[in-house]
């Protein structure tokens, strides 16, 4: 059997010319095939990235870029991993699959994003592909590892940036493996220059095409066309910035947490999503109670509550409407960025500890700049550092065992080959018993339809609070 972990061990040689001395077996004993090296053309693929916009267990969507305006096409060619098959054959080996994807003009660069689903996946193989064209050029051959199903891992970070600390932190995902990776807003930084995204993609690219990558807009992602640039480049579920998926039997609920609205014109959307996130909430916890699942988890950009300095909640009227959706469908974990630092509540809600509480990860330390913590925290936070680094969420039946990793020593320093990274946190979240997951079962969607709650002045709270990020931040942070 081959396991996610020996993949992404070696993986990485199969992008390094010449292929086959770098390769266990290869030339010798495997029957000395020749892996497929990438095809140059005039438009090679480059920064590939994948995703799921289908079932997780038996599609990936990849994503990648084109320079130029011109379409070469838009074809990945795929086929599962067999046991038994050297790296040098599932580097060579033809790929049985194809299908043809569709491409659009990239936002603010004279490229395009081309992107692709490979479907009828077997979840329990991991796939190799390529992509590319006849006429551009083709990438060499990436793997990806099976579908999570009941056992998984998956990582978390937000703010992310280009930083020494952000390599870190790539370098960590490699090491750690997991089988996929949230990034929780404020990418790239490219705050208006698009060619940015470009470099953002290429340095993710050694990880994106390997390991799934899901994404949540943030404030950053704002500055570039009013989410424009982001849009044109990632490829996710239903509308690209709100959506929610199965993985084995947790929930995960994506939301903009606001972060696109710039304007009056945009209050439909944003209504339109509360309204939707509402309702996919009440269904999950429906869905639990039933035992079809045993986890929610709600992904945004944005914190509920925070001891980063001078970042209370800058809407409080969002807060008071996300925060009653999570405590009335008894959200398990809220996993956020946004505030430059790491912090873990304990089961909490409306800034007090609460036994059916959620608890709040904000891994706002992927790589940009740390803030500064407050002096003396609430009750309700267990734990909060200045520390750039990462989560990684490791779920096995009724557990969630946390542990988040810090970088900076690794940033600095290049620790040697086989260093562990520190763990700076370790927690975990059980699921919640039967008369609990009946009670949160329950509680119908209202968030739309509370006549006590003001929705005009949360609509202009969040326009005013992403004016003023705009403004206090000046494109630093
Ligand atoms: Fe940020
Ligand atoms: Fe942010």
């Amino acid at each position: 059997m081959i396991t996610r972990r020996m993949l992404l061990k070696s993986t990485p040689a199969l992008l390094l010319p010449p292929l086959c001395g770098a390769l266990p077996g290869c030339g010798s004993g495997d029957g000395g095939c020749t892996p497929a090296a990438p095809v140059a053309g005039t438009q090679t693929p480059r920064g590939l990235h994948v995703s799921w916009t289908g079932d997780p267990r038996t599609t990936r969507t990849v994503s990648w870029f084109t320079d130029g305006n011109s379409d070469p096409g838009s074809v990945v060619e795929y086929g599962p991993v067999e046991d038994g098959m050297s790296a040098c054959e599932i580097g060579s080996a033809p790929l049985p699959a194809r299908v043809e994807g569709t491409s659009a003009a990239t936002y603010g660069v004279e490229a395009r994003t081309h992107r692709a689903t490979m479907s009828g996946l077997d979840p329990a193989k991991a796939i190799r592909y390529r992509v590319g064209s006849a006429a551009g050029g083709w990438s060499d051959v990436r793997v990806l590892p099976p579908a999570p199903v009941e056992k998984f891992r998956f990582a978390h970070f937000g703010d992310h940036a280009m930083s020494d600390a952000s390599r870190a932190v790539l370098r960590g995902m490699q090491k750690a493996a997991p089988d996929f990776v949230l990034i929780a807003g404020d990418l790239s930084y490219a705050n208006g220059e698009q060619a940015v995204w470009d470099q953002y993609f290429d340095m993710l690219d050694p990880l994106a095409s390997r390991i799934p990558l899901m994404t949540c807009p943030g404030n950053h992602e704002a500055k570039d066309g009013g989410g424009e640039g982001y849009r044109s480049r990632v490829a996710q579920p239903g509308k690209g910035t709100y959506y929610s998926f199965d993985c084995g039997k947790v929930h995960f609920c994506f939301s903009t947490g606001g972060s696109l609205l710039d304007g009056l014109d945009g209050a439909g959307e944003l209504l339109a999503e509360l309204a939707w996130l509402d309702a996919d909430l009440a269904d999950a916890a429906r869905r639990r109670a039933a035992g079809e699942i045993d986890f929610i988890i709600f992904v945004q950009h944005y914190t509920i509550w925070t001891s980063c300095e001078g970042r209370d909640p800058a809407n409080y009227t969002l807060v008071l409407l996300e925060e009653g959706m999570l405590l009335r469908h008894g959200v398990d974990i809220l996993a956020v960025g946004h505030d430059h630092i790491y912090e873990r509540s304990y089961p909490m809600g409306r800034a007090k500890r609460q036994d059916d509480g959620y608890v709040q990860v904000t891994q706002g330390g992927g790589g940009q700049s740390l803030y500064e913590l407050i002096a003396d925290r609430d009750e309700w936070s267990a734990v909060a550092l200045l520390r750039h680094g990462f989560t990684v969420y490791s779920v096995d039946g009724d557990t969630i065992t946390v542990k988040t990793y810090a970088v900076e020593n690794e940033a600095l320093e290049g620790l040697p080959e086989g260093t562990e990274l520190p763990v700076i946190d370790e927690f975990t979240v059980t699921a919640r018993k039967a008369e609990v997951r009946a009670r949160f079962a329950a509680a119908r969607p209202k968030a739309m339809a509370d006549a006590s709650f003001d929705h005009d002045a949360m609509i202009r709270h969040t326009i005013e609070r992403n004016r003023r990020h705009d403004l206090a931040e000046a494109g630093l942070r």
